[in-house]
């Protein structure tokens, strides 16, 4: 009993926070709750924003131009191989780029994107048979034909990075290095594809496969 007024202040606060000034037009600035006179600095600091004026520097601009000559560390893009997938002579590079280690844990990381961002069209398996196939998307090619297992890699790595005819482009979605995993992968179930019981190594693991 002894709450049903601090109850019924805390529902008049709340239903007038909520409901109290909705759709109220006033041109006079809001009722501050931290005055600049009482708590100075506090909502007024001094900095300089973005694209703002500064009585500082002689040209009265906040933003301070680049220096000549200065290169972003970076946005610096100048392996043509990793980030164009081309040769010196601008050809289509086959292989990976020099910088980047392929490995186990590449192809790993390809697979996770490749099943975000490729398996809905491509399908799990790279045979165009997506999820977006049941709702009328026919046109996704299978990657285990000979053009696509022929391609070079850095042909690969441009239809991803611009897309091609109905493909929208991954620039977006991928960075450079994860469309390069992506590729990885792709090969990896193109391989997956081409086995031959000549594949299996291990004496053992022959006979179990019931293979001669
Ligand atoms: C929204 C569906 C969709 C997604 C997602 C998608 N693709 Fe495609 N992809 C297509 C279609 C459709 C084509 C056929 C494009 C054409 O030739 O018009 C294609 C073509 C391709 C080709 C063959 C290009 C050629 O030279 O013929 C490759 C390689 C490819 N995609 C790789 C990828 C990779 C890698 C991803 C993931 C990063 C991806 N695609 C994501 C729909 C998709």
């Amino acid at each position: 009993m002894r709450n049903v007024y601090l109850v019924t202040a805390f529902l008049v606060v709340l239903t007038v926070s909520i409901f109290g000034f909705r759709g109220r037009i006033s041109t006079k600035p809001p009722i501050e709750v931290f005055p600049d006179w009482a708590f100075p600095g506090m909502k007024q600091q001094p900095k300089y924003k973005h694209q703002g004026e500064s009585k500082f520097f002689a040209d009265g601009r906040v933003d301070r131009p680049i220096p000549a000559n200065t290169v972003s560390r970076d946005e610096l893009r100048n392996d043509d191989a990793l980030f164009a997938g081309k040769a010196a002579d601008g050809s289509w590079i086959r292989g990976f780029p020099a910088a980047l280690t392929v490995d186990s844990a590449m192809i790993a990381h390809g697979r996770e994107r490749f099943n975000i961002y490729c398996q809905p069209c491509h399908g799990a398996l790279g045979d165009g048979n997506g999820i977006t196939k049941q709702y009328g998307m026919g046109a996704t090619p299978t990657y285990h034909d000979d053009r696509l297992r022929q391609m070079a890699e850095g042909e690969l790595f441009n239809t991803i990075t611009h897309g091609k005819g109905n493909m929208l482009s991954y620039a977006d979605k991928l960075l450079p290095e994860e469309r390069w995993a992506v590729i990885l992968y792709v090969r990896a179930l193109q391989r997956a594809q081409t086995g031959t019981a000549a594949d299996v190594a291990d004496a053992s693991a022959k006979t179990s496969l019931g293979l001669q």
